[in-house]
């Protein structure tokens, strides 16, 4: 018998979703305890849930979505994960149709939800063209065996800004004493990721600054990468950030997010910024970096010159609700 659960964030189900997850993930491996702290320090004033599929006592699909904040507070960002095995057009229209209904709650008008183009992911695509989802932002994704960077090469670069006075710092280990550190950093953050491309229909938003420090404080703490800023006289001018999930690849860092203000581009900054990054994750036992950008941001320049290499790209699917 097929029945839709409430979830109620016990351990149990948190190891049965990321049972389901990894069955389809491609290139990640979730584990329970990083989904559990996440669900802990998630923005309770939005909403946000997950829809539990079962045929009799098994755990064979789940619907997570959460809703959007401020401008983006009637959109619906959704992730729809079932096991193969049970991946039929009936099991994913009994998880989108509930969610259908629970999202009525915010008088959600827009749904969007991302997907690689990777095989474990072909019947989902069919199931959102099915349902007139239309792609509206397609990602470049890429991986990079670090070891074979030749790091020397780009000192001169390095000592170059250098001599234009920035400097480089891991934000963790060198200036978390400096004064107002978090407050520069999320004004930075703030500044550049405006400029991340994202899809029409959706807005840049600034979560509230106790928000972004449990955030942080969680990163710090449990899955730190490096997170490299590049500062001219005491102004932050750019930052990248890489997170390491040590509980099941140690080896590898995905980049959160790169970006320089716009006054400072085209110098080498975001170039340098990753060289930075790369010899500190060295030094700790990284040996690969997963990163992202949208097909047309010149990031993609940036990545390719450093030896990244493409891998299946993903593809954002959004559709309109008219009620
Ligand atoms: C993308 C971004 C980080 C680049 O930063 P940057 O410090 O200007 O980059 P660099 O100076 O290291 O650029 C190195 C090379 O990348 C390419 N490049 C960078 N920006 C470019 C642009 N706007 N147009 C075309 N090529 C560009 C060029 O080949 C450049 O070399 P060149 O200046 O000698 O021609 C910056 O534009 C930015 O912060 N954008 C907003 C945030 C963002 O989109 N981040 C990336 C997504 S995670």
């Amino acid at each position: 018998m097929l029945k839709i659960k409430k979830f109620n964030n016990t351990d149990k189900e948190f190891s049965e979703l990321s049972r389901i997850d990894n069955l389809i993930n491609h290139d990640s491996i979730s584990h329970p305890e990083d989904d559990k702290r996440e669900w802990q320090i998630r923005d309770k004033s939005l909403i946000r849930d997950r829809l539990l599929l079962y045929k009799n006592k098994l755990l064979i699909g789940v619907m997570y979505y959460s809703q959007g904040r401020d401008q983006n507070k009637r959109t619906t960002f959704f992730t729809l994960n079932i096991d193969p095995t049970y991946n039929t057009k009936q099991n994913q229209e009994l998880l989108y149709k509930k969610m259908l209904e629970q999202i009525k709650l915010f008088k959600s008008n827009k749904m969007l939800t991302s997907i690689y183009k990777h095989p474990n992911y072909d019947k989902l695509k069919k199931f959102l063209i099915d349902n007139q989802f239309k792609v509206v932002q397609t990602n470049r994704e890429y991986i990079c065996d670090i070891t074979k960077i030749d790091l020397r090469m780009h000192q001169p670069l390095i000592k170059k800004l250098e001599l234009e006075g920035v400097r480089f710092y891991d934000s963790r280990e060198d200036m978390l004493d400096f004064p107002n550190h978090y407050k520069k950093l999320e004004e930075l953050e703030w500044a550049y990721s405006q400029d991340f491309p994202i899809p029409d229909g959706i807005k840049h938003t600034r979560p509230p600054f106790d928000h972004y420090m449990k955030l942080l404080n969680d990163y710090y703490e449990n899955n730190y990468g490096a997170h490299i800023i590049a500062a001219i006289n005491g102004k932050y001018i750019g930052s990248t950030d890489l997170e390491v999930y040590a509980k099941t690849e140690p080896h590898k860092a995905w980049t959160g997010g790169l970006g320089v203000l716009k006054e400072f581009r085209r110098r080498g900054l975001a170039t340098a910024l990753k060289i930075k990054a790369i010899e500190i994750l060295l030094k700790n036992g990284v040996t690969e970096i997963r990163t992202d950008n949208e097909e047309n941001n010149p990031m993609y320049k940036i990545n390719v010159a450093l030896g990244f290499k493409p891998v299946p790209f993903s593809l954002d699917f959004m559709k309109k609700i008219n009620y």
